[in-house]
């Protein structure tokens, strides 16, 4: 990492905010796959998303946290078996509470960005075969239309599926998520099932705010890419680093950008070749390196954490310039302006997100020198809350979350993020303080 920090700024007009989702924050809905996983036992550390942060109760409090990171943006996800609690039947009260809160955001000015399907399915889904039956495009479509038919006056940006390769890489190949299958041939049905539910949500939101008489729609996937480089650099990793990234990215990225159908997904443009996102959204976490193993199961490829890197609670390799190579690459392919929907680091202890932040922004404002139109940057996350299947101790958050008493105390990295947010850059004062 770059120790050399200094003062920079991010163009006019760039907004900062932080990303959640649903499941991970709310509490109190018994009716979706993850609180069932959970009561089986499946999370490593034993803990229960049925509290977690508590925050469907304490949407006040929480909005004020995020005005005091002054953010202009926020990412949040909406919880379809609250929404949906049964197939064809809506909740008025669930979707009224969303508006609410939805509404409490924007006149604190802060624009949301939501997200309609964030890893976690109502149970009907679930039990009917999930997104391994086609029915679950349908009931996507229908979900969609009745979300934007009660929010599509307040909300204009739009994020239908969140990272749809890890979902369904965790839920269908590794069986680490609910519901437990491993299967590489539901992988791909399932990648199939939601690149085409991803494309009629997205003509869905156009048509119905269309009606409404708003043009100013902006919709996409939250795709999570990560950077594969060859171990050594001969011939053969680079073919194999190239066939992960096909299995893992850009099967998706192909069918949700313009409808293409690829090996092993299918082929050709079953619902037509278009333009099906107005942004392009990334999740950067991390990246792998890759080696040739004679393994088929495992698409030849031997993934490892390059070695002596900095990495972070969960061993993750800490690599801010993979977020630049993502992003340019992706504009050079696309000219779409980039959201960056997720970014963020497990540090228990805050003792590197500052560091972390900064040095991704960098990234960014570098980016932005040449010539990329990255518009967004969402910090992952807000608080520290449920993370999936390692459960509520991987700390993500930039306020910390006391799970015993639910208090919530913005730490550092949160104080620097705030400062960084109201200046639209870092300041040498800053790097002084925090660095
Ligand atoms: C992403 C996911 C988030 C969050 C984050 C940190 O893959 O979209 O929900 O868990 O990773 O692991």
């Amino acid at each position: 990492m770059d120790k050399d920090r200094k003062p920079f700024s991010l163009p006019e007009g760039f907004m900062l905010g932080t990303a959640t989702a649903s499941l991970q924050i709310e509490g109190g809905d018994k009716n979706n796959s993850w609180y069932r996983w959970a009561e089986q036992g499946h999370i490593k550390d034993g803990t229960h998303c049925i509290v977690a942060d508590d925050h469907w109760n304490r949407v006040d409090e929480d909005i004020q946290l995020v005005k005091q990171l002054n953010s202009k943006v926020y990412r949040m996800s909406l919880e379809w078996s609250r929404i949906e609690p049964h197939k064809g039947q809506f909740d008025k009260a669930a979707i009224d509470h969303y508006r609410d809160e939805i509404q409490k955001l924007i006149s604190a000015g802060i624009k949301p960005l939501v997200t309609l399907h964030h890893f976690s399915n109502p149970l009907w889904l679930e039990d009917s075969g999930s997104w391994l039956n086609e029915e679950a495009i349908d009931s996507f479509e229908a979900y969609t239309a009745y979300v934007v038919s009660q929010l599509g006056d307040i909300v204009s940006e739009w994020v239908t599926i969140n990272e749809p390769n890890i979902y369904l890489i965790m839920s269908y190949a590794f069986g680490h998520w609910p519901p437990g299958k491993k299967s590489i041939l539901d992988y791909f049905k399932g990648a199939k099932n939601m690149i085409l539910a991803h494309i009629k949500s997205y003509k869905k939101i156009h048509e119905l705010r269309k009606e409404m008489g708003y043009e100013d729609s902006m919709v996409g996937v939250a795709f999570h890419l990560r950077v594969y480089d060859p171990k050594k650099g001969t011939a053969i990793e680079k073919l194999v680093a190239k066939n992960t990234e096909r299995l893992s990215q850009e099967i998706f990225v192909a069918g949700m950008t313009e409808g293409k159908l690829i090996f092993p997904v299918g082929s050709g443009y079953p619902m037509g070749k278009g333009k099906y996102f107005d942004f392009f959204g990334i999740n950067y976490y991390t990246r792998d390196i890759i080696s040739f193993t004679p393994d088929l199961g495992k698409a030849f490829a031997k993934t490892e954490v390059k070695e002596d890197a900095p990495i972070n609670d969960l061993g993750w390799e800490i690599y801010p310039e993979g977020l630049y190579r993502l992003c340019k690459s992706y504009y050079d392919r696309f000219k779409l302006p980039i959201f960056i929907t997720e970014n963020g680091t497990c540090d228990s202890r805050d003792a590197f997100r500052t560091e972390y932040i900064y040095d991704h922004l960098y990234q960014v404002k570098k980016l932005v020198e040449d010539g990329v139109d990255v518009q967004r940057y969402y910090h992952w996350t807000l608080m520290d809350n449920f993370e999936w299947i390692e459960g509520l101790s991987a700390r993500f958050g930039v306020v910390e979350v006391n799970f015993d008493t639910l208090e919530r105390t913005i730490r550092k990295s949160g104080r620097f993020y705030s400062e960084l947010s109201e200046n639209n850059g870092v300041t040498a004062d800053m790097i002084e303080r925090y660095l």
